[in-house]
């Protein structure tokens, strides 16, 4: 059974309630259960933080044992050169989602410094990125 991990970054604890015009009226753990359920034919983790080292070490924790990455860094991905390194470290392909489409936003979220070493970036299509991004580790 393929072992994937949704890491989360900053705020997004707070979805459900954080700007539901943007990121939508589902928490986290909502949309987590259901779709733990449409894909049981994976392992599927989550852990999220809002303190950028400790999205360092569990990328470092499982970045060379489980199948796939999917990471939302949120606002690390526009300014953390350590989040970078760390996903071109670690072995574990990764893909990068955002659930708002980050370039139909401001122009600091337009810079990433995860992409260039992601396997993909799937962005823009609410919490379905993230389920999007499932698929393609599934296939
Ligand atoms: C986000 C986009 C980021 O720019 C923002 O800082 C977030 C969420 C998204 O999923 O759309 O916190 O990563």
């Amino acid at each position: 059974m393929k072992k994937l991990i949704i890491i989360n970054g900053p705020n997004l604890n707070l979805l459900g309630k954080r700007e539901p015009n943007i990121y939508g009226s589902l928490t986290f753990m909502e949309f987590f259960d259901a779709t733990k359920k449409k894909y049981p034919q994976v392992s599927l983790e989550h852990f999220q933080s809002n303190i950028e080292g400790e999205l360092i070490d569990k990328l470092q924790e499982v970045g060379f044992n489980y199948d796939g990455v999917i990471l939302n860094a949120a606002a690390y991905t526009h300014t953390s050169v350590g989040i970078g390194d760390a996903v071109k470290a670690i072995e574990t392909p990764v893909i990068e989602v955002h659930i708002s489409n980050t370039f139909a936003r401001e122009e600091f979220r337009h810079k990433s410094f995860i992409s260039q070493n992601a396997k993909g970036v799937i962005l823009g299509f609410g919490l379905q990125s993230y389920e999007l991004a499932i698929q393609s580790f599934i296939n």
